[in-house]
């Protein structure tokens, strides 16, 4: 078969025909974002509604529009009030929830954090963890394994060495646990939010969740007391996130109370979104074996030949390709959220003061006008020869503009190592009961979970 053309068509919901009622809304929005869009969301450059249940709402798909709301008029445009309720009790003023000054001086602060020179240091980290990981599948060769609970273990596992190079106070273990608990119950929108109701009125959806928060921001506030005491030491003290981030401590950078809530952050968003990209490209792979097998070559010749992971994120462009493609059918954030700070106009759009903007990857990645076969998962949109005819605005995983993702680079040389390792090792397969559904939560979940045989190679 021709890569040019290889394709598969994945799970994904039908734009519905007909708007549906206030009550359904709300109900789909709690149980699947993802299916509430009707046909003209995926064909429309942009959707003005002045009556929705929050407001006035636009949704963008424009490349042009977007462009105008990310980048050229950015200042207009803070985070979306929903969102700010759902995650700011979390991270409070780290990066991804600050705002205003706080950003813009974190967001300084930060930059050193996130050079190449740092990103390429963690390149052997991620490579020793995916490696160990790897290594469990031993056990379970023949078996059946739930690959997306996996990456979720795996990503996290990388994260927590990038981070905290294993020096977290109290048990590893139980610091996995409560960052499951954590994101499981936090992480949701609830019916209240999209009323507007008042703050004092309790969210069930969260309330589970304040232990845990407590629990968990106890463990962060007590490892980075542990380094800090190592650093005045002058003991040798790893080249980690941890590290970099008490570096960026200082009245022009970053306060205590904000690396805090920084670390709480990259948790947050740095490993959920990886392991759900790794997941579907695995999944979609598995439905595309001449695909894969191409991937595997490429993987088991530059690893013959390149020892270095740094390099591999170049040197295996099949395999890069994959996960892309599956970033646009599955973005792990599918949703963009902003709030017009004072009225606007795009072409002939009227943006009124207080209007809720979704820029969303998900709408945007399946755009009839925008994609030739939408939903057909073909790598090949994403080789280097085709590469350049995806605009930039079209193709938005990590979104865009100043608030464009910290962590991409980060994310996409974590990919292509954990790629490498496994698909150089093994081969995951469909079984009958692999029937994933995409769900929204704070990313895009295979409800269902991915269920797939691991043999090895
Ligand atoms: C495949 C993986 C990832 C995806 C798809 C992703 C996606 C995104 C998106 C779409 C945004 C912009 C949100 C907005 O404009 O409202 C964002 C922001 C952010 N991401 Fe990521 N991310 C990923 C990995 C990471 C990693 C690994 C880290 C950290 C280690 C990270 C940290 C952040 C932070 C701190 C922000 C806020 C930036 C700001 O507002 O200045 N992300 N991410």
């Amino acid at each position: 078969m021709d890569t040019a053309t290889a394709s598969f068509r994945p799970p994904a919901p039908s734009p519905r025909q007909k708007p549906p009622s206030t009550l359904q809304m709300m109900r789909i929005v709690y149980r699947n974002p993802l299916e509430l869009w009707g046909e003209p969301s995926y064909n429309e450059p942009w959707i003005s509604i002045s009556g929705g249940i929050g407001g006035p709402l636009l949704i963008a798909n424009d490349p042009g529009l977007i462009r105008h709301i990310l980048v050229d008029n950015a200042k207009n445009y803070k985070m979306a009030r929903v969102r700010q309720k759902i995650l700011r009790p979390i991270l409070r003023d780290g990066l991804l929830t600050a705002e205003g000054e706080v950003w813009r001086r974190s967001r300084k602060a930060m930059a050193p954090v996130f050079t190449p020179r740092h990103i390429a240091g963690f390149a052997r980290p991620m490579l020793k963890e995916a490696e160990a990981f790897a290594a469990r599948y031993e056990e379970r060769i023949g078996g059946t394994t739930d690959v997306s609970r996996d990456m979720t273990m795996l990503t996290f596992d990388i994260l927590a060495e990038t981070l905290f190079s294993g020096e977290i106070a109290g048990e590893p273990d139980s610091f996995a646990h409560q960052v499951d608990r954590l994101f499981e119950t936090m992480g949701r929108v609830d019916p209240l939010d999209l009323l507007g109701a008042p703050d004092w009125l309790p969210r069930v959806t969260r309330i589970l969740g304040r232990n845990s928060l407590a629990f968990f921001r106890d463990i962060v506030a007590r490892t980075m007391e542990m380094r800090k005491e190592k650093l005045a030491r002058k003991d040798e003290a790893p080249e980690d996130f941890l590290t970099l981030l008490l570096r960026a401590e200082g009245p022009d950078g970053l306060a205590r109370q904000e690396i805090e809530d920084n670390i709480i952050t990259f948790i947050g968003a740095g490993h959920e979104t990886t392991a759900r990209a790794l997941g579907w490209t695995l999944y979609c792979l598995a439905n595309l074996p001449e695909e894969r097998a191409r991937i595997e070559a490429e993987i088991d010749a530059v690893l013959a030949s390149e020892p270095d992971p740094v390099k591999w994120l170049d040197l295996m462009p099949l395999a890069r390709a994959a996960f892309e493609e599956a970033m646009r059918l599955y973005p792990p954030a599918p949703s963009i959220n902003r709030e017009a700070i004072h009225g606007d106009t795009y072409a002939d759009l009227e943006i009124p003061k207080g209007m809720q903007v979704l820029v969303m990857p998900w709408t945007v990645h399946r755009h009839r006008k925008l994609w030739d076969d939408p939903e057909a998962y073909r790598p090949s949109r994403f080789h280097p020869e085709n590469r350049e005819q995806i605009g930039r605005f079209q193709y938005l995983p990590f979104g865009a503009g100043p608030r464009v993702c910290i962590g991409a680079t980060f994310a996409m040389q974590e990919a292509v190592i954990a790629m490498a390792v496994l698909m150089s090792r093994y081969r995951f397969d469909l079984l009958p009961e692999t029937k994933p559904w995409p769900v929204q939560k704070l990313t895009t979940q295979p409800q269902g979970g991915l269920p797939m045989k691991v043999s090895r190679r």
